[in-house]
C-alpha cells in the first residue's frame, strides 16, 4: 500500500483556489500544510474555515514550510513569478490555466521546472471530463477514422466577467475559456496546430467599463488536415439555464461524436428563482463541481488528485508546461489574427 503523504500548499485562495483546498483536504495521500493569499483577511478567514494550520501573504514564507508541491490559483496574469519561485526551490507546481499570458513567462516557468526536474502541470480538467475522455478514447481506438472537423463551444454568462472575476478586464474570455477549449481540441486531434484565424467581437463588456472582448471565433488548422472552429463568449444572458454553455461535435471519416456536457438534461429544475438569484429553468452543474453530502465531487477535483498521485508515485502528469506554452502561443496567435484580420501561421513551436 502507498502510504506517503504529499505536503502541499495553495497560492491564491479565491473561488478556484478553494477547489484546490478541498481536493487536497479530501485526498488520503495529501496533506494541506499551508495556504497563501496576498489578501491577508482572505488568507486568515479561509485558513479558519478549512482548518488549515498555516497561512501566509508571502509565497517565500509559505515555501519555507518544506512543501513537495503547490497549486497556483492566482489571476491569469499572476502565475509565472510564483511558479518560477517554487520550481527553483525544487517544489512541484500545479498551475491554473492558462499557464501564463506571455510566451516569455511560459518559457521561464518551463526552464525553472527543467532545471530542478520538477513537474509543471496545467489544470486543464476537461481531460478528466468523462464525456471528453470517452471521445478521446474513441478517436484513439480509430472508431471515428480520420478526424476532419471539431466544433467546440465553451462560453459563460455575463455574470462571470461582470460579477465573479474582479480581474476580467486584465484577462479575456480567450485566456479564461479559450485556453480550455484549445487544449481539449489539441488533445483530441493529436496533431500540431499550424494556422490560426480568429475574429473578435467587442462592445458589451467595454460598454460596462470592463476593457475586454465579448467573444472570439477561432479557426485552427492542424498538420493532419483537421480543422477546428472554437467559439468563446463571455456575454451570454444571465437568464441562460446554465452558467456555462459547453458543446462539441467531432466529425471523422468513419463516425461522429456529439458532446453536450452542460445542457444534457440529466436534471432540469424549474423554480421561480435559484438561491443564487437566477430565473426559472436551470440545468445545475452536476459534473464539474457538484458538492454531494458535503464532499467536493465532479471531474474538476480529479486533475488535482492526479497531481497528488503523480507526486506520490513519481509519475509524470498528463499535462505539461510544454502543453501550456503551445496553448499560450495559440492564444497570442489568435489575438494577432483578430487584430490583423488575416490568418497567422504558427512557427518555432518547439522553442
Ligand atoms: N480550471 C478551471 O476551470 C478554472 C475555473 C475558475 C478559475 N480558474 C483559474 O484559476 C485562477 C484563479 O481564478 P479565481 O476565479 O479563483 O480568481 P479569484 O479572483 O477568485 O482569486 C484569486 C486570488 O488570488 C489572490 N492573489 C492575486 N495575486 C496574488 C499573488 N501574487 N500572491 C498571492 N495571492 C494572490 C487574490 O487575492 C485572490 O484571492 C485563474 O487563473 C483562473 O483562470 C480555473
Amino acid at each position: 500500500m502507498k502510504t506517503k503523504r504529499v505536503r502541499l500548499g495553495v497560492v491564491g485562495v479565491g473561488s478556484w483556489g478553494r477547489m484546490h483546498i478541498r481536493a487536497y483536504l479530501q485526498h488520503a495521500s495529501a496533506e494541506l500544510v499551508a495556504i497563501c493569499d496576498q489578501d491577508a483577511k482572505r488568507a486568515a478567514s479561509t485558513a479558519k474555515e478549512f482548518g488549515v494550520g498555516r497561512y501566509f501573504t508571502s509565497v517565500d514564507e509559505m515555501l519555507a514550510e518544506g512543501l513537495d508541491g503547490i497549486s497556483i490559483a492566482t489571476p491569469d496574469t499572476a502565475h509565472a513569478d510564483i511558479a518560477v519561485k517554487a520550481a527553483s526551490q525544487g517544489v512541484h507546481v500545479l498551475v491554473e490555466k492558462p499557464l501564463a499570458t506571455t510566451v516569455r513567462e511560459c518559457q521561464r516557468m518551463i526552464a525553472a521546472a527543467r532545471a530542478k526536474d520538477v513537474y509543471l502541470m496545467v489544470d486543464w480538467h476537461n481531460r478528466w471530463n468523462p464525456a471528453y475522455f470517452y471521445a478521446w478514447q474513441a478517436i484513439r481506438n480509430g472508431e471515428l477514422g480520420d478526424i476532419s472537423y471539431i466544433y467546440y463551444r465553451l462560453s459563460d454568462t455575463i455574470y462571470v466577467p461582470t460579477k465573479m472575476l474582479p480581474w476580467a478586464g486584465e484577462s479575456s474570455v480567450m485566456l479564461f475559456l479559450g485556453s480550455h477549449a484549445l487544449d481539449t481540441t489539441c488533445w483530441l486531434v493529436g496533431a500540431k496546430p499550424e494556422r490560426v484565424f480568429c475574429q473578435r467581437k467587442e462592445g458589451v463588456l467595454t460598454g460596462q467599463g470592463i476593457p475586454t472582448a465579448d467573444m472570439y471565433i477561432t479557426l485552427v488548422d492542424f498538420a493532419n488536415g483537421a480543422t477546428a472552429v472554437i467559439e468563446n463568449s463571455w456575454v451570454l444572458p444571465q437568464s441562460s439555464p446554465s452558467l456555462i454553455d459547453h458543446k462539441c461535435e467531432i466529425i471523422g471519416s468513419k463516425g461522429v461524436i456529439y458532446l453536450d456536457p452542460t445542457h444534457d438534461r440529466a436534471i432540469a429544475k424549474y423554480t421561480a428563482k435559484t438561491p443564487a438569484g437566477f430565473p426559472d429553468a436551470s440545468f445545475p452543474d452536476i459534473f464539474v463541481t457538484p458538492e454531494i453530502h458535503g464532499r467536493q465531487m465532479g471531474f474538476s477535483v480529479e486533475s488535482m488528485y492526479h497531481f497528488v498521485e503523480c507526486l506520490r508515485d513519481g509519475k509524470r502528469p498528463l499535462t505539461s508546461g510544454e502543453d501550456g506554452l503551445l496553448n499560450t502561443r495559440l492564444i497570442i496567435a489568435a489575438e494577432e489574427s483578430a487584430r490583423k484580420g488575416t490568418p497567422v501561421k504558427l512557427r518555432n513551436l518547439d522553442k
